[in-house]
């Protein structure tokens, strides 16, 4: 039934912070390709997200970043590769396809129409499948909004009212309610688009409380992020990008900031006075996991 709601998709989460994963992956993808033309965006990009796992995806501007993101989220399919869901061969061939498999995407615009109240925003091209016969339709008005606070409550996230138009909420809110609304479409993976990059500080806070809340719940995240102390914060392992290939895999426990920006840069880690020593071999520092 499509009023149905089950706020832990993933049962028991399977890792706490830091925690090495185990059992079968929730998202697999492996030898990710993509071009644009003559440029090679992403190359031979591998990696596993389990249930109840965060990952940091870092890197420099144009690492390749968003293009890994959109290559799973269906908005820019590869051009090669395999991505499974649940050990599941899938082709994502669109965000349509993405939604329908649990796959859901918060981009930095965040795509909230601020007319609308919170309810609006969250059921917002549902409603054909909340009101099947007129006469439940009150009812179901009922039940948007109880499920609004319910799902609002297990993020913890705390809103004047779910009835106010989203345009007067802060920064923090809106990206709350922008991922509440992937938990209402029963996403079993999330992916985070620099969430926090327009975020004064008390605003980030709240968003990395939600992105720790989801681990909680037994989601899967992939977080984008320029801030290291952000990623430090709420991530179990970090992935690094660079010039489209991922250099280094990161368990959070056993880095430090220091390393994960030489593997940015491609800077060894421990040798970044010697700048003329030719070193362009990329040496990463990290650790395969
Ligand atoms: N739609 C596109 N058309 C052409 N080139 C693109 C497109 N999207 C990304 N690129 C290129 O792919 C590379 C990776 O970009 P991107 O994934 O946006 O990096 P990041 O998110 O890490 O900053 C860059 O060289 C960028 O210019
Ligand atoms: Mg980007």
């Amino acid at each position: 039934m499509a009023n149905e709601f089950t706020p832990s998709v993933g049962g028991t989460p399977s890792s706490s912070a830091g925690s090495p994963p185990s059992g079968e992956p929730r998202l697999r993808l492996v030898n990710i390709n993509k071009s644009f033309g003559p440029v090679r965006a992403l190359t031979d990009v591998s990696l596993e997200l389990y249930p109840g796992e965060v990952i940091g995806l870092v890197g420099d501007n144009g690492a390749g970043k968003s293009t890994l993101v959109k290559s799973i989220s269906g908005v820019n399919p590869a051009d090669s590769g395999e991505i499974y869901l649940e050990g599941e061969h899938i082709k994502v061939t669109s965000p349509q396809v993405a939604n329908k498999l649990g796959i859901e995407t918060v981009y930095q615009d965040l795509a909230l129409c601020d007319n609308l109240d919170i309810v609006g925003n969250l059921f917002l091209g549902r409603e054909e499948q909340l009101f099947p016969f007129p006469q439940l339709a009150p009812l179901s008005e009922i039940t948007m909004e109880k499920q609004t606070l319910e799902v609002l409550h297990t993020l913890d996230v705390k809103v004047p009212s779910v009835r106010v138009p989203v345009a007067t909420l802060s920064g923090g809110q809106r990206q709350s309610v922008a991922v509440a609304r992937t938990i209402l479409r029963k996403a079993k993976v999330v992916l985070l688009d620099e969430p926090t990059a327009a975020l004064g500080v008390a605003q980030t806070r709240q968003v990395l409380n939600l992105i720790k809340r989801l681990r909680e719940q037994g989601y899967s995240v992939i977080v984008i992020s320029h801030n290291l102390a952000d990623v430090f914060e709420v991530v179990d392992r970090v992935i690094v990008l660079r010039l489209g290939k991922k250099v280094g895999t990161f368990n959070i426990k056993d880095t430090t900031p220091e390393k994960i920006v030489a593997a940015i840069t491609g800077a060894e880690f421990g040798k970044l006075t010697k700048e003329t020593n030719g070193n362009g071999n990329g040496t990463s520092g990290g650790s395969e996991l």
